[in-house]
């Protein structure tokens, strides 16, 4: 079922995404080699405490952290560790969820540690494009699922990438996960159409080599089944009147 969201409520869930933007800015200001992802989960855990919100992952089906960290191979739900330790070259997936005042934000970034190659930085650039050529096509009321997968998918496959097809973006509002599903892959003109009042999560998962995936035996954290490197990024947005508002930028 899709709850569609009034103006008032979606400035409700705008507030919960600002905390989860300024989150991420402050762990990308904190990417550097030595630092553990332990230290990261921390440092966001008690910024988030500290803005009246609730850490949303914590907990969140029995995962045992604050934020998602994914280095390199890892696609996401990597789970921070005092033995993980960032590394120059690497780049880092970090996702961060967060519920003010009952409703939830959700959002991911990859940054690099250090100088990363131009290759990998490739990957890193067009995972981003991805998304902004996806909420590009949104026309609200007109584009469908189908076509909002499909422009993802085409500016990915054309990159020379892949597109994970296990894990996929959502509805969001009151729930970290609400009905849509959101592939990062379809067929144009299939699928529910983008209407005003939707809130959704828009995160592709671009990987440099097969889009295949392993889970990991701690139960969360997600590979590419070559372990080429990945990418994430990922905001929540509102369909609106005015079109499409991005509220986790
Ligand atoms: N941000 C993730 C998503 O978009 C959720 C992380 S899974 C959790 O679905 F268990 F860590 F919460
Ligand atoms: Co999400």
């Amino acid at each position: 079922m899709i709850l569609v969201k009034s103006n008032s409520q979606i400035a409700e869930m705008r507030k919960a995404n600002i905390i989860v933007r300024d989150t991420l800015n402050l762990l990308r200001d904190h990417t550097k080699p030595g630092v553990s992802t332990l230290e990261l989960n921390k440092l966001a855990h008690e910024y988030i405490t500290s803005q009246n919100a609730i850490p949303s992952f914590l907990n969140y089906n029995g995962y045992p952290a604050s934020i998602c960290v994914s280095i390199d191979c890892e696609v996401v739900h990597g789970i921070p560790s005092k033995r993980k330790i960032l590394q120059e070259g690497q780049i880092v997936s970090y996702d961060v969820g967060a519920i003010y005042n009952g409703w939830n934000g959700d959002a991911a970034r990859t940054v690099a540690v250090g100088i990363i190659t131009p290759e990998v930085q490739r990957l890193v650039d067009v995972t981003e494009q991805c998304f902004f050529e996806g909420v590009k096509c949104i026309k609200p009321g007109v584009t469908r699922l189908g076509d909002l997968g499909h422009t993802i998918q085409t500016h990915a496959e054309s990159n020379g990438y892949g597109v994970v097809r296990e894990l996929v973006g959502h509805g969001i509002g009151r729930d970290m996960h609400e009905d849509p599903d959101v592939p990062n892959y379809g067929i144009a003109g299939h699928g529910m159409r983008l209407s005003v009042g939707m809130t959704i999560a828009i995160e592709p998962m671009i990987t440099m080599g097969t889009y295949e995936v392993d889970w990991m035996s701690d139960g969360w954290t997600v590979k590419t089944k070559d372990r080429k490197p990945a990418s994430h990024y990922e905001n929540t947005i509102a369909i609106t009147d005015n079109g499409v508002e991005i509220l986790s930028l």
